[in-house]
Parts: structure tokens; C-alpha cells; sequence
């Protein structure tokens, strides 16, 4: 796929321009839309994984980052008429995680950033981008590493046997351990095309 960016954006710092038919207003509500469901997207999913590693251990919650994941972003992709993933900066799954080559350039955009002395946790951004011919809004948050995360995308001395031996049978292409807490393991990525409108804030309640 190839994505010609046509507006360099700088929305995230406040500034906004309009590209086509969006008005700077629509960009700004796409904005604020997509920041509230990547934030239901990690808020589900960190509670969901904290309860099933407080329950059964991290070998059971492997189950919720692979099938709880998915559904979720599914389910804010259904309800608003976009595309809501996980990518990561090294990835577990290359066929839902990989990373396509404009949120490669965010990705590392997030770590310059970082190593300005921004933090993860506030780090997002967006921009109206070309995808086959029409405006898409497109956006991704920035995932920290948590000490959570550490059982399953730490050391190998971090991850007990019975993860490992789990994680090397159903992900052979496993590239995502070896992270540290505070470095970047990917983002929640947006988008949105603009030909779709917005689902009025409050209209989604799950
Ligand atoms: C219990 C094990 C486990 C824990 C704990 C865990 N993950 Fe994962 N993570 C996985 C598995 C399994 C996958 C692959 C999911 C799939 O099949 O798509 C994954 C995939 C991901 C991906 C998608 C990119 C990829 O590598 O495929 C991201 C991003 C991610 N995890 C972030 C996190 C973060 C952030 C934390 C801590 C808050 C965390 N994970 C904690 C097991 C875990």
C-alpha cells in the first residue's frame, strides 16, 4: 500500500489545517475520537490482562493478549467504520503486529521524540494521508512497556519456562521479548477514512 501524506501535521501540537473536504474542525474531532479509543483499547486491555495474570498466571493471560487483542480492536473498528490495530516496534505476531511503512516512520518519530525528553505515555500523533486515491485520517498512541509486560516480552531470565515454552510453539516468528520497562513496544494505530463520518461522541457506551 502506498500512502502519500499530503498534509504534514502538527495537529498534535495544536495547529490545524484543513486537507480537501475536512475542515480543520472535523480533523480536530477525529482527533479527540481517536485519542478516546485508543484509550478505551489499553484501559480494556490492561484490565483484562491484570485479571487473568492475577487468576491463572501469565501463562494463561498469553490467551488475552491473542484473542482479548483482537476483539477488542475489532469491535472499535465495527462500531466506528475504521481500522484500529496493534503494531509493534518488534514484533510476536507479524500477521496482526507488523508495522506497514507510515506507522514504521511514526514509530521512529515516537523514539526521536523520546530522546527529546517526551514521554510515552502523553506521545500520539496524526495526519490526513492519500490511501488509494481518498483522505484518510490516520493517528497511533504510543505503548509503553510496563513491568506487566515483562513475563511475556521481557529477558529470557524475565519469562518463566512455562511462557516460554508456550510462546515458542505458537509464535515461531517471535521477535518481541528483550524489551525493557519505559522503552517504546508499539502503538495503537487509527484510521479513519473521511468519507465515513463520525459516530457522535457518547453514541459508543461498551
Ligand atoms: C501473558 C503474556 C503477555 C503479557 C503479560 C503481555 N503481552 Fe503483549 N503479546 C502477547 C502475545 C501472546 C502477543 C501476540 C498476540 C497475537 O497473537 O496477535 C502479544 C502482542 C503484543 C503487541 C502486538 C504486536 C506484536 O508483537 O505482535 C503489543 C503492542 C503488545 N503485545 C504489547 C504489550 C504490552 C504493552 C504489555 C504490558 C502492558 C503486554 N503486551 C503484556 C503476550 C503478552
Amino acid at each position: 500500500m502506498h500512502f502519500a501524506p499530503v498534509l504534514k501535521s502538527t495537529l498534535i501540537a495544536g495547529a490545524v489545517f484543513a486537507a480537501g473536504a475536512a475542515t480543520a474542525d472535523d480533523i480536530a474531532a477525529r482527533e479527540k475520537a481517536a485519542r478516546a479509543a485508543s484509550a478505551a483499547f489499553v484501559q480494556k486491555l490492561g484490565g483484562a490482562l491484570k485479571e487473568e495474570m492475577q487468576k491463572g498466571g501469565p501463562e494463561q493471560a498469553i490467551l488475552v493478549c491473542r484473542d482479548i487483542a483482537p476483539q477488542i480492536a475489532g469491535d472499535l473498528s465495527r462500531a466506528n467504520g475504521w481500522r484500529v490495530t496493534r503494531v509493534g516496534t518488534r514484533v510476536r505476531n507479524p500477521m496482526l503486529g507488523l508495522a506497514d511503512d507510515w506507522e514504521h516512520k511514526v514509530l521512529n518519530d515516537f523514539r526521536a521524540r523520546a530522546a527529546k525528553g517526551e514521554k510515552y505515555p502523553d506521545m500520539a500523533f496524526g495526519e490526513v494521508v492519500e490511501i488509494g486515491g481518498a483522505p484518510h485520517y490516520r493517528f497511533m498512541k504510543a505503548i509503553p512497556v510496563q513491568e506487566a509486560c515483562l513475563a511475556c516480552h521481557g529477558s529470557a531470565e524475565q519469562i518463566p519456562d512455562g511462557v516460554e515454552a508456550k510462546l515458542a510453539s505458537a509464535y515461531p516468528q517471535d521477535r518481541a521479548t528483550g524489551y525493557q520497562v519505559g522503552e517504546l513496544r508499539g502503538a495503537v494505530s487509527i484510521t479513519q477514512p473521511l468519507d465515513i463520518p463520525l459516530v457522535p461522541a457518547g453514541a459508543i457506551t461498551d
